[in-house]
């Protein structure tokens, strides 16, 4: 089988990581997400992983083509002239998805979740029709694509970030569909959740399944932590030897083995620390994400932050409220920083009392 990841879009709102790195390689759970997916899609016998690319293609192939070896999976990269939307790059490999006629997955690449792809695969043949999509229950649906459907599943209307309520069953951005769906798409920038679902539900051709377990868009810095304290407690359940226990530490925490902890830390709950990450003595880290090769010094004390790769966070610093610092960033001793987001290669000599971007 075939599967399409959307990897374009410019992933503004994580900035500023993505400043750096393109948001599907930024390692959520020390693993760039996009990775999340392909293992996941190739546990379902997908071979063949076409990655829908509208910029930063280069870094990509470079960063992935190690892990994908590994995998066994073959990357196909389609290149956009143009950022063709959320359903143009499935126009662009047309053929492609029609030579074997059967059906094919699509996913948005930057969604967390424990990937029901056999049952949707299932599901998909049950009903019959033309696609499929998962659906999950939300607080703020208004964020997101709107989905109503009834008893049976069957899609009577799609509604992208409507403004007034009508349901909270929402798009969970993963997709099954079968070749006859081209013939609705343009090869011109379309947006496939206005302007391709509402058709295929007044069809009666869309349907809906419901997503069991945890769910969540980690495109933002507040829902990549919330989705990281969500990923950890489902690895609890799943596979509780992969996360990290010793002296010190508290809840679901995950630490690359490269990572050097110091004496008398802090550390969790959900944490997670990359590889190469110094944490020195009497550090107290709580809900954050520490990023390859970083460095957090004596006594800091981070609660709710992603500290970007090679920062080095002071002695005695306080950081919390969603402070997001870019790669390389250095942060003096002893200040404060609430809800920064701190672009790359930036020094902090002063304190940030209240949230702000630090260019
Ligand atoms: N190739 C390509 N080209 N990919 C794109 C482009 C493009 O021009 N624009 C966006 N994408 C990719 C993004 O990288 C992401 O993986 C996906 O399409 C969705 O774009 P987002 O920008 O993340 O959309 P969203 O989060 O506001 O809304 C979407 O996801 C929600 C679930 O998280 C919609 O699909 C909603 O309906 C859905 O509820
Ligand atoms: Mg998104």
């Amino acid at each position: 089988m075939r599967a399409v990841i959307l990897v374009g879009g410019y992933g503004t709102r994580l900035r500023p990581l993505t400043l750096s790195r393109p948001k599907p390689l930024v390692e959520f759970a020390n693993k760039p997400m996009l990775l999340h997916q392909i293992e996941a899609l190739v546990a379902t016998n997908v071979t063949e992983v076409i990655l829908a690319v509208s910029y930063r293609a280069e870094e990509m192939e470079r960063d992935l083509s190690e892990e994908v070896k590994r995998l066994g999976v073959r990357l196909i990269f389609s290149h956009e002239p143009e950022p063709l939307g959320t359903a143009g790059p499935l126009a662009l490999v047309h053929d492609l998805l029609c030579s074997g006629d059967e059906p094919f997955f699509v996913l948005n690449s930057d969604i967390i979740c424990d990937f029901p792809f056999m049952q949707l695969l299932e599901f998909h043949k049950n009903h019959g029709r033309e696609g499929t999509i998962i659906v999950t229950k939300v607080e703020e649906p208004s964020k997101y694509g709107v989905v109503v459907y009834g008893d049976d599943g069957k899609i009577e209307n799609f509604v992208e970030k409507p403004q007034e309520f009508i349901s909270n069953k929402i798009n969970a951005g993963m997709y099954i569909f079968n070749p006859s769906i081209l013939k609705r798409i343009e090869l011109k920038p379309t947006s496939i959740e206005k302007e391709i679902f509402p058709h295929m539900a007044r069809d009666e051709e869309l349907y809906a399944m419901e997503l069991t377990g945890f769910w969540m868009d980690v495109g933002q810095p507040k829902d990549f932590l919330k989705g990281m304290s969500m990923y950890l407690t489902s690895l609890r359940q799943k596979s509780p030897e992969k996360l990290y226990s010793g002296p010190g530490v508290v809840g679901n925490v995950l630490i690359d083995e490269t990572a050097k902890i110091g004496k008398d830390c802090r550390i969790g709950p959900n944490v997670t620390i990359g590889p190469g990450v110094v944490l020195s003595d009497g550090c107290c880290i709580k809900r954050s994400t520490i990023l390859k090769a970083a460095v957090i010094k004596e006594h800091a004390w981070l609660d709710g932050c992603i500290v970007g790769w090679r920062s080095v966070v002071g002695r005695w610093v306080r950081m919390e409220g969603t402070t997001v610092l870019g790669e390389d960033v250095i942060v003096k001793d002893e200040l404060y920083i609430n809800g920064g987001q701190v672009l790359p290669h930036k020094n902090i000599s002063s304190s940030v009392p209240e949230p702000q971007i630090i260019m």
